[in-house]
């Protein structure tokens, strides 16, 4: 039987294909962003004992009620605002699962959504399943700023959603206030929802303040905001996330929500929600906790040709080789992984026609002793060619 793929051009993600080849070589793998120190033990002994304690069936659709008053608690602390576990409130399977679920809640056949690039990969092929169309803006290196007047261009009566991440990955800016005012104005008025992608919420350096829609008096009302514990509590592999929006649009969310994942592994949310119960200061400190990494990364590769970007938040720092070779980001990157025995991430990737640009994104959610160890073969490699 001839299969039609409806995804023809999505290949393996490079985060995959770049850690299959750091084992292959048996190269240190600082591509892929993920730790590689174990969470809080509290957190790790709270999942023993919920599932000792016979916390095994199904959750409920939306997350456990315990968890939702634990989220509902924390965003009041952090924003100021209120929401309504049981309507404003969604635990979800990762924030992968939020941003598909806002995609196909909202996105109809023939619709554009607007996506900044260098863009994170799981918007655009989930705009296409839904039948629609992403439109992508570039941010404009170096700082890799939004332009409101592009965006405001590529507005058409068709745009029905706006994709903002920030701290943004891979490009690790920050969006501020006034970029949160210029896109309110863009959109008053207009039947445009907006989903931010905010899993980096914690994560802003050098006395940065994360601008989040939840504050945002008009933004509030048509956004889907999405974040992720498994970022929050340094457990990428647990895959628990959320989901905020306003009553209309949660409903939308959980129809799809109900038939995608159901509900989210019960002892998970059990745990986490206790932990944050015990431990309700749990997130704070890290910014400074991964301040010190990527300070410390950018120390040891300074003047090594290996020129690090300035970083304004997420756990990521770019590094730019364009001293070292003028070789595509893919081939260096490869190169990195055969001979310097270090893998990391080509920019090329996050975006659909790729500017010639020679960076590559190192994740900083690491020891400090692999950081060193990678800085080290990463200084050697650029001494040798
Ligand atoms: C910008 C961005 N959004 C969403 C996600 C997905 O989060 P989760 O691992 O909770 O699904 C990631 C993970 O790397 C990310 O970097």
């Amino acid at each position: 039987m001839h299969f039609d793929s409806k995804l023809p051009d999505v290949g393996t993600t490079i985060f995959t294909v770049m850690s299959r080849r750091a084992l292959d070589e048996n190269a240190l793998n600082i591509g892929q962003g993920f730790p590689d120190y174990p969470v809080d033990p509290r957190l790790s002994q709270a999942l023993v004992d919920v599932i000792a304690e016979g916390r095994n069936q199904y959750a409920p659709m939306e997350g456990v009620v315990e968890l939702r008053a634990e989220i509902a608690r924390k965003l009041e602390t952090c924003y100021a605002q209120r929401f309504d576990p049981q309507t404003e409130i969604t635990v979800t399977c990762g924030g992968t699962e939020a941003l598909y679920d806002a995609i196909q809640a909202v996105v109809r056949a023939g619709d554009e959504v607007i996506i900044f690039e260098p863009a994170y990969d799981a918007y655009e092929p989930a705009v296409r399943l839904a039948g629609g169309r992403a439109i992508a803006i570039p941010l404009a290196p170096p700082r890799f700023g939004y332009d409101w007047d592009r965006v405001a261009a590529a507005l058409s009566p068709r745009t029905r959603l706006i994709i903002i991440n920030s701290p943004q990955n891979p490009s690790c800016s920050v969006a501020d206030a006034a970029d949160l005012d210029a896109l309110a104005a863009l959109l008053r008025d207009r039947p445009i929802s907006v989903l931010a992608d905010e899993v980096y919420e914690h994560v802003l350096y050098d006395g940065r303040r994360h601008a989040s829609v939840l504050a945002h008096p008009e933004l509030r009302l048509r956004s889907f905001a999405v974040f992720s514990f498994g970022k929050t509590l340094h457990a990428t592999g647990w895959r628990v996330g959320y989901c905020i929006a306003p009553p209309d649009m949660t409903r939308e969310l959980r129809r799809v929500h109900q038939f995608n994942t159901f509900s989210i592994a019960s002892p998970l949310q059990h745990a986490i929600a206790r932990y944050l119960t015990r431990h309700p200061d749990a997130w704070r400190g890290l910014a400074d906790f991964f301040q010190a990494k990527r300070d410390l990364l950018a120390a040891r590769l300074a003047g090594s040709g290996f020129e690090p970007v300035p970083s304004a938040g997420t756990y990521f720092q770019l590094v730019d080789y364009s001293a070292l070779s003028g070789a595509t980001d893919i081939d260096f990157a490869d190169r990195l992984i055969r001979e310097a025995k270090v893998a990391t991430i080509p920019l090329s990737p996050f975006y659909k026609n790729p500017p010639s640009m020679s960076l590559l994104r190192l994740c900083i959610a690491k020891r400090d002793d692999t950081l060193e160890q990678a800085a080290a073969q990463l200084r050697a490699f650029a001494a040798r060619i």
